[in-house]
């Protein structure tokens, strides 16, 4: 029978016979269940050779690049290299509008942010003596990914079983004489079962029911060009929504909630000003498992709280409107 306990027990064990007993790994971290998850199992087996790597990439939400690196330290114990490399992404980011090269670009250089660091990681280990080599001298370390069974399933599907990683995780572009092997310790479960492990670590709740976050962020709730100015406004409108879903006890029901920030200016008036400002859209929907999803019905008084507050309280923003459109034929995302 599968339970938590007994999945813990022989995927630590499994891990730590594998990676061995000078192995070292590294992980990188989205802040999300998933990576999480994965890290601190990997980190029950091996403890601190493993290395975590959370980037910011610019268009984290709010905080979050100060509060994720506090909770993995603080709340999960884990060795954590954090790298600030916002001010890169936005500035290979301007100018630029088109939904999927937003995303290609994101992807290329969180590759290039991460394959940068673990070089440095396994120089560090050559430094100290400790690092591992293959038969023809290479460095080796082991690569952690938080991949579920659906994601396997779907890049499979889509892309052929030879690519089986996603885009923003590859690691293709690691140097010739760096060696990094995969271990997914999750690639046979299903998000409910990953949470469940998650609560069985002793993990926070705070982290296990995050509601998913897409690996390009802000990026792609913000049409049109990506500017500084754009991000802070959104991080500071997507802030008020998760406070008043959270405040109205809907987040756990909800697959995500959400704001947009849309390339369009209205015309206001605040006390006895004109505004010219941008327009926001919220996005709640439900969903099994985001292939398909409907539009959450959100109470009349939380919308209204959320419209009131963000009007209020986010400069930038004089108009918000509610996302009443399904998966399909919507998308969850705008872009
Ligand atoms: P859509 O918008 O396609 O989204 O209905 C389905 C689910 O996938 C997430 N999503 C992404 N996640 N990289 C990610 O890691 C992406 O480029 C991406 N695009 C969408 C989305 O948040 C939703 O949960």
């Amino acid at each position: 029978d599968w339970t938590p306990e007994h999945f813990i027990q022989s995927t630590v064990e499994r891990v730590r016979a594998q990676v061995g007993p000078k192995g070292h790994a590294i992980c990188g971290l989205s802040g999300g269940v998933d990576s999480s998850v994965a890290a601190v199992l990997v980190h029950k087996a091996i403890g601190d050779r493993l290395t975590c790597i959370f980037v910011n990439n610019g268009v984290l939400r709010k905080e979050e690049f100060a509060k994720v690196q506090a909770t993995m330290r603080e709340k999960l114990g884990l060795k954590v290299i954090a790298v600030d490399a916002g001010e890169r992404f936005l500035s290979r980011l301007s100018g630029i509008t088109d939904p999927e090269a937003k995303r290609k670009i994101i992807g290329n250089e969180f590759i290039a942010v991460f394959d940068d660091e673990a070089e440095k990681i396994l120089k560090d280990l050559e430094t100290k003596g400790v690092a591992e080599h293959d038969a023809e001298g290479n460095e080796v370390a082991w690569l952690v990914q938080g991949t579920l069974y659906p994601d396997v399933i779907e890049s499979s599907s889509v892309k052929g079983p030879s690519q089986t990683i996603k885009s923003h995780h590859n690691v293709g572009g690691l140097p010739e004489n760096m060696k990094l092997k995969l271990i997914e310790p999750l690639r046979d479960l299903f998000k409910d079962e990953v949470r469940r492990i998650g609560r069985d670590l002793g993990m926070p709740e705070e982290i296990l029911e995050r509601q998913p976050f897409p690996g390009p962020g802000l990026a792609v709730r913000i049409l049109g060009e990506i500017t500084p100015d754009r991000v802070a406004i959104l991080q500071e409108a997507d802030a008020v929504v998760v406070e008043e879903v959270k405040a109205a006890g809907l987040y756990r029901q909800l697959w995500q909630s959400f704001a947009v920030l849309l390339p369009v200016k209205t015309v206001g008036v605040m006390g006895d000003q004109r505004t010219y400002a941008y327009t926001c859209a919220i996005r709640a929907v439900t969903s099994e498992d985001g292939m398909t999803a409907d539009w959450a019905p959100l109470p009349y008084e939380v919308l209204k709280t959320i419209s009131s507050r963000i009007v209020n309280e986010v400069r930038g923003i004089n108009r918000v409107v509610y996302d009443i459109t399904s998966k399909p034929p919507g998308t969850i995302e705008w872009e």
